[in-house]
């Protein structure tokens, strides 16, 4: 399986002539994007996120790096074909109605006039504005303004969705719907990259996530792979204190529950990890095991931690609160 993107070395400063600016944007960023993704690009407001995009769609150039797109060039013009794009808080001409400026999309993409009407109905149906398809888009609200972005992406039945934080400024229902609308193209065989600064959006909706912060990735990987095994829990059913007994001191985490039972949580280190499968073997079903996935909120919080401690000093300005859990 291929990657559709690839990023290396890939390096921005805004204004570094003028400006003296001494802070890329995007910094040193290398990052491969797996066939067959939802992948959530996360970070708080400022890291880079829209950059990144900007470099992908060829709005801006490198200061130094490179990237592939569905392996080819940023400037490469058929890129432009196989790919949907959403920016972020995308304003469209107010005076057109919804059916008038995708048949003007449709036209840009080479969409032929047999096909076109039908294309643009579909389109249509599947962001749920088919009764809207005549009103003009200057009387929309946030929502459909982004419905009739994302439909204008689709329209090409793109290879690759890049999507500039799909989902903000959507009420619950409308994130709820889009969130829908972005696991069908998945469905279909659609590659989505989206950057979002709200963690539960990422949490819901992709299988590969990358964390950006100050222009840096801090890591990358399947939502499986870095939420998962931050250690172990070991529940004792009632009746069994002696065996909690054994192992309290050792433990992270000690709950007795109103019944008798007791959870004990250890963190992820061998010699807990062979121990407690000795545990296991001796007491059998007295005892059961179970693997403590983080949440993906836990995670960023750490990560970003880490990376602010490892600069020793919290030269970064991140602010948490940058950072929606929930919106
Ligand atoms: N056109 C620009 N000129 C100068 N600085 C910019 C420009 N666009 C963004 N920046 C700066 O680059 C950094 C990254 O911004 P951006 O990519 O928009 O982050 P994000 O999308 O993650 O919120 C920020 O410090 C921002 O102020
Ligand atoms: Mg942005």
């Amino acid at each position: 399986m291929g990657n559709v993107i690839e990023i290396r070395h890939l390096t921005k400063y805004y204004g570094r002539f003028f400006r003296q600016k001494k802070v890329p944007a995007v910094s040193d960023l290398t990052l491969d994007i797996p066939e067959g993704t939802v992948f959530g690009f996360l970070g708080p407001n400022g890291a880079g996120k829209t950059t990144t995009i900007r470099l992908l769609m060829d709005l801006i150039k490198p200061t130094d790096g490179e990237a592939l797109v569905l392996g080819y060039p940023p400037d490469n013009i058929e890129i432009k074909r196989q790919i949907g794009f959403l920016p972020d808080a995308p304003a469209f001409s107010s005076y057109l109605s919804a059916n008038e400026f995708l048949n003007i999309c449709a036209k840009l993409l080479g969409i032929p006039s047999t096909t076109r009407k039908s294309r643009i109905a579909e389109v249509l149906e599947i962001v749920k504005m088919t009764k809207h398809a005549k009103s003009k888009l200057g009387g929309f609200s946030r929502g459909m303004v982004q419905r009739i972005g994302i439909a204008q992406a689709i329209l090409n039945r793109p290879k690759l969705l890049i999507l500039d934080e799909p989902l903000v400024g959507l009420d619950p229902h409308g994130r709820q719907e889009l969130k829908e609308i972005i696991l069908n193209q998945k469905a279909d065989g659609t590659n989505v990259f989206f950057c979002s600064h709200i963690l539960s959006d990422v949490e819901k909706i992709c299988d590969h996530l990358g964390i950006l912060a100050d222009g840096r990735l801090l890591c990358t990987g399947t939502l499986e792979e870095l939420l998962s095994g931050t250690g172990t829990r070991l529940h004792i059913n009632p009746g069994h204190d002696e065996i909690a007994k054994m192992l309290l001191s050792d433990a992270n985490e000690t709950i007795k529950l109103s019944n008798g039972a007791w959870e004990l949580t250890f963190s992820n280190q061998q010699e807990d990890g062979k121990r407690l499968a000795e545990i296991k073997k001796q007491y059998g079903e007295a005892v059961m095991l179970t693997r403590v996935r983080e949440n993906l909120e836990d995670f960023f919080f750490r990560k970003i931690a880490e990376a602010t401690q490892s600069k020793n000093v919290n030269q970064s300005g991140l602010n948490p609160d940058d950072v929606q859990r929930e919106a």
